[in-house]
């Protein structure tokens, strides 16, 4: 981990991604397999009784592998789980069954199975399951992402999607995210000639707009930086928190104990959130107080820059005793945005950077379609943006083969449902397995190779973030669908043009390419992608 750049390393995804959970049974299967003699005649026993209640009859679940009781299937699944459910479905076909610890949870692998639980039932499997730390943290889910379907996140989603991801205010924010783009870039021409690790960069650029569009309007310089490295801080230690195997979290009677100490600990790391974020607002609605004033005298000269604080504090302001928006409600919202909207994006450009390194046709292509759109002599703006439609397809392309949620998150049917002629029951966790989906062949020629030609042919255009084609679904699908969706197409674009068009890249001498991935609830390289950069741009200015 590199001090000055990199806050957070490789683990640095969001505690309210916590539906790892999964990746956490796994660890934990190595503490059960220590457990003792009498623990294993439970299980023999336990699996006799479990043998005889399924002789009955009863709804019919979707087939899935065999499992041992209490632990299920978890002893038998290896790491990278999309890739393990890939192949589990293989088998056992696109709607599968199988029993996590305590969850019982059902894999999707197929387009119109998908359609049936985002579209046709989407009411039904809009809910989600959240795990402890993730609730703890989000008081209890109340956040977007953890919300049941129902008028609070109904609320919320409404208040994100028409006050912070609208074109307008999106647009009134671009300078916040300008600034940092250009810092990022100025960072990297001082590192000129010499290795840097991709993903760092990425994660600090990434968080460094997200910060910087919810705060960045008033808040600068050293505080910001401070706050901001503060927040990383409690994000890994959170992130750590979920990630601990814990044997207790399989044996319902042992959890009241231990349940408590996981509790009480993300309980603390939520009140040093608090000690971060409280002082920000109580900052901002004494500035917005003093402006008022200010107004009145008609002296008020402060050049006004609008951040998503400001409009979320504008909107409860205007609604008065009214507005529906808690203050509680307002906090977590900040903290979605910045645990949904950090990591996913630092991969995305990570991913795309990698995929160039092994294709440098393709990289070249987009760096002539930069140097026709930009031109030499200039730096990207967001303008140029949509214009850029061969790097769009990169981004499209790096999004198939590398979904940064390859199972999305889990959804939870609010009661049992019958899919593709098997019965869900409510409270099942559903994942939909875009990763292996992306890369079924039936649905796409040459599934495995880089190709953003793909996204360029006429007869291929339904393919976008919407979700409206179920084979391709990076975003996910329906009413659950990714809420940040302009957002994160505008800074992972914005990001990677900037970084092609200013700099050429390479990698160190004597260093191999490695594309493998490892499963997270992002998705990331395995090894960090290091490059060297040299400048592209003749004009020394332009760096600075
Ligand atoms: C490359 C970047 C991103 C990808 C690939 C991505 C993908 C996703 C996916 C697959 C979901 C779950 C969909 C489902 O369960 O059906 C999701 C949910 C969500 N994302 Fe993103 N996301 C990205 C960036 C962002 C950004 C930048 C933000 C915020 C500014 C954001 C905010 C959210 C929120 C709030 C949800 C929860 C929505 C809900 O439950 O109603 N995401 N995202
Ligand atoms: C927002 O901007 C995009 C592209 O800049 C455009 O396609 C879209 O129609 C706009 N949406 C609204 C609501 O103006
Ligand atoms: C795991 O369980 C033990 C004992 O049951 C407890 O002391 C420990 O704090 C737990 N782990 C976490 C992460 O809380
Ligand atoms: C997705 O788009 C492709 C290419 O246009 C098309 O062949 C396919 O039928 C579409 N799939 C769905 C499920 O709409």
């Amino acid at each position: 981990m590199s001090s000055n750049l990199g806050l957070v390393d490789d683990e640095c995804s969001w505690w309210w991604y916590g539906h790892n959970n999964i990746s956490v049974y796994i660890t934990q299967v190595a503490a059960v397999s220590s457990g003792t003699a009498l623990l294993l005649a439970v299980l023999v026993v336990c699996w006799w009784v479990s043998k005889r209640w399924n002789k009955g009859g009863g709804p019919t679940l979707p087939p899935g592998p065999r499992g041992l009781p209490l632990v299920g299937n978890l002893p038998f699944l290896e790491p990278d789980l999309h890739r393990c459910f890939a192949k589990l479905a293989q088998i056992y076909g696109p709607i599968m069954k199988l029993q996590l610890g305590p969850k019982l949870c059902v894999v999707l692998t197929s387009p119109s199975l998908a359609r049936e639980v985002l579209k046709v039932h989407d009411a039904i499997f809009a809910n989600r399951d959240p795990p402890l730390v993730a609730a703890t943290m989000t008081y209890g889910g109340i956040d977007i992402v953890w919300s049941p379907n129902g008028p609070q996140w109904r609320m919320m989603r409404r208040v994100f999607a028409h006050e912070m991801m609208s074109n307008k205010s999106l647009e009134a924010c671009y300078n916040l995210r300008r600034q940092e783009v250009v810092q990022m870039v100025k960072e990297v021409y001082t590192k000129i000639g010499s290795p840097i690790n991709i993903g760092e960069v990425m994660f600090l650029t990434m968080a460094n707009l997200i910060l910087s569009m919810l705060w960045g309007g008033t808040l600068q310089g050293d505080e910001k930086s401070s706050i901001g490295r503060e927040i990383q801080k409690v994000m890994r230690e959170t992130i750590d928190l979920a990630a601990k195997p814990n044997i207790s979290d399989f044996f319902p009677i042992l959890a009241s104990f231990d349940i408590q100490g996981i509790e009480r600990k993300a309980k603390k790391l939520l009140s040093r959130m608090n000690h971060i974020i409280d002082p920000v607002i109580n900052q901002r609605l004494d500035q917005m107080d003093q402006k008022e004033e200010g107004d009145q005298q008609g002296a008020d000269e402060k050049k006004e820059r609008k951040d998503f604080l400001q409009y979320l504090l504008e909107l409860k302001q205007r609604d008065g005793k009214a507005s529906l928006l808690t203050k509680i409600q307002l906090k977590v919202l900040l903290q979605d945005i910045i645990g949904a909207g950090t990591d996913t994006t630092s991969t995305t450009v990570e991913w795309a950077m990698a995929e160039m390194i092994q294709y440098p046709e393709v990289m070249r292509k987009a760096q002539d379609e930069l140097e026709q759109v930009v031109g030499m002599d200039n730096i990207v703006e967001e303008s140029h943006l949509p214009k850029l439609s061969y790097l769009n397809a990169v981004v499209k392309e790096s999004h198939r083969l590398h979904p940064p949620l390859p199972l999305m998150f889990s959804h939870c049917p609010s009661m049992s449902c019958t899919i593709g002629g098997y019965t869900i029951l409510k409270g099942t966790n559903v994942f939909v397995n875009v990763w292996a989906m992306h890369r079924d062949p039936n649905a796409w020629e040459s599934p495995l190779t880089f190709l953003p030609e793909r996204f360029l042919s006429d007869s291929n255009n339904n393919y976008d973030y919407k979700g409206t084609n179920f084979s391709y679904l990076p975003f996910g699908s329906g009413r659950r669908m990714c809420a940040g969706v302009p957002l994160a197409e505008k800074m992972s674009l914005y990001v990677l043009a900037s970084l092609l068009h200013t700099f050429k890249w390479k990698l160190p001498d004597g260093v191999n390419l490695d594309l493998s991935e490892e499963f997270g609830i992002v998705l990331k390289k395995k090894t960090p992608l290091v490059l060297t950069p040299t400048p592209r741009l003749s004009n020394v200015k332009l760096y600075s």
